[in-house]
């Protein structure tokens, strides 16, 4: 899929979020290492804290369908100009970002912005988990 046919399902994606509260819609597609899309939207709720970003649930879908290194990842919303992904979300993707790993911000009129997750993450937080001592 080409950037843009990826903006116009990010666009036609942005009514299925749920956020009820911010009146924020955001859409994102993560792109494993076989080039598949997975897609998600945020997902508010009452009890604020609860609340879930579009990222988190691409990842979520993405992880369930196997994948393990993020090639590329796609983020778009409903406000204007190019939005990047918050802290935490940055943190999850830096968990499964491939080699290079690219996010891509693609504003409502068609703008598109584009940072390795090194640049908006510098010295990320990581954790071999062999290193672990579980005792
Ligand atoms: N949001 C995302 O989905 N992704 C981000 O990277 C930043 C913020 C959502 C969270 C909340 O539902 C709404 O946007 C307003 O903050």
């Amino acid at each position: 899929m080409t950037d843009a046919e990826i903006a116009a399902e990010l666009r036609a994606l942005l009514p299925r979020a749920h956020a009820p509260y911010s009146g924020v819609q955001v859409a994102c597609a993560v792109e494993g290492a076989d080039g598949a899309l997975h897609f998600g939207v945020n997902v508010e709720n009452a009890a604020y804290p609860q609340g879930q970003c579009a990222e988190t649930s691409a990842i979520g879908g993405a992880v369930t369908a196997g994948v393990t290194a993020l090639r590329r990842v796609y983020v778009a919303s409903s406000l204007p100009g190019l939005v990047w992904p918050c802290g935490g979300c940055r943190q999850r993707i830096f968990e499964f970002a491939g080699e290079g790993c690219e996010v891509v911000s693609i504003s409502p009129d068609g703008e598109v912005g584009r940072q390795t997750i090194e640049q908006l993450l510098p010295l990320g937080f990581r954790l071999d988990p062999s290193q672990v001592d579980r005792r």
